[in-house]
């Protein structure tokens, strides 16, 4: 099925127009019914331009069917932008498949592999998802934390800039996902001091001015999330994001055009879980504690689409 059936847009005109107008689109994880619906509710009540990011396992969590009914009951409309998105493909199979299912966005990430294979396999996806319209992501680097089990890059993980013309020349890859300090996870930073290289990040927008940038691993994870986690039975320790001014920065001064961001509703998510059941203990209708649960994801999605990506009002 093809993704405009459903109403989505890929992401290359919505990421072009974020880069014209200084702003970042963003790019929320959801993986199942409330997260799709706490995402959309934030960017329809802010008009902001959203991605829905699916990963493979997210995927495989709900099963292709089931997404896509949820999808097909956004009912969307032309006037909204809103993207289906791959997060993190492992194998241009995978992409195919999510194509052919109706997303309308991929992301190829061969970051941890050798340049030539990364450069091979984003080509042919490339070529697959064009001449089906869809757009393509891929990653030069690699993001410390989950990616690879350490907290802290070494600078030959950082993206170098002087492959990326090249790389995007030799696959046509619509938009660059860069590792410039950010990670996934919620474990990101030891102290405030740490700080996104912003000196690679200019180095690399020299190299490829109109290619649009994106930032991965960049929840700011709030603290009272986590401390109202671990107000209610949560066991969270030092935990910390990235800075909320850096990333606004990011969104709004560089080619940074599209934010992912995990981890925070999950934080929102689980905060909301927790609180409620906490305050209610003799509750045991799952209603009761998804729907603060899901109000909480809204707000956060809504809090950073004001303050972080600068992308309300923006339809
Ligand atoms: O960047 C990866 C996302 O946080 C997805 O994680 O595979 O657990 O859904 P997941
Ligand atoms: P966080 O873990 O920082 O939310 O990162 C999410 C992400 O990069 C998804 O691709
Ligand atoms: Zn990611």
């Amino acid at each position: 099925m093809q993704y405009s059936n459903f109403g989505l847009n890929n992401t290359k005109s919505m990421l072009e127009n974020a880069m014209r107008r200084h702003f970042a689109v963003p790019a929320f994880n959801a993986y199942n019914m409330e997260t799709v619906q706490s995402i959309v509710s934030a960017a329809r009540l802010t008009k902001s331009p959203v991605i829905i990011a699916i990963s493979e396992s997210a995927l495989k969590y709900m099963g292709d069917d089931m997404l896509m009914g949820i999808i097909g009951g956004l009912k969307i409309t032309p006037t909204e932008q809103i993207a289906l998105h791959l997060d993190h493909g492992s194998s241009v199979e995978s992409c195919m498949h999510a194509i052919n299912i109706g997303f309308s966005s991929v992301m190829l990430d061969f970051s941890k592999r050798d340049i030539d294979d990364n450069t091979t396999a984003t080509a042919n996806i490339v070529r697959y998802a064009h001449a089906r319209d869809v757009s393509v992501e891929s990653e030069l680097g690699v993001l410390s934390g989950i990616e690879d089990e350490t907290t802290k890059s070494t600078e030959s993980e950082y993206t170098d800039p002087t492959i990326a013309k090249q790389f995007i020349s030799d696959t046509g890859a619509d938009s660059l996902a860069i590792a410039i300090g950010t990670s996934h996870g919620a474990y990101k930073r030891k102290s405030m001091d740490e700080k996104l290289r912003f000196d690679i990040l200019e180095k690399i927008q020299n190299e490829i001015p109109t290619t649009p940038l994106v930032l991965h691993g960049a929840s700011s994870v709030p603290s009272d999330l986590v401390d109202t986690i671990n107000k209610f039975g949560g066991k969270i320790h030092n935990a910390m994001g990235i800075d909320i001014e850096q990333l606004q920065f990011a969104a709004t001064k560089t080619n940074i055009c599209k934010i992912n961001i995990d981890s925070d509703l999950r934080l929102a998510f689980t905060a909301g879980v927790r609180e409620t059941l906490r305050a209610h203990p003799d509750i045991f209708n799952p209603r009761e504690y998804l729907l603060p649960a899901r109000d909480a994801v809204r707000d956060i999605c809504i809090f950073l689409i004001r303050t972080v990506f600068h992308s309300n009002n923006k339809i």
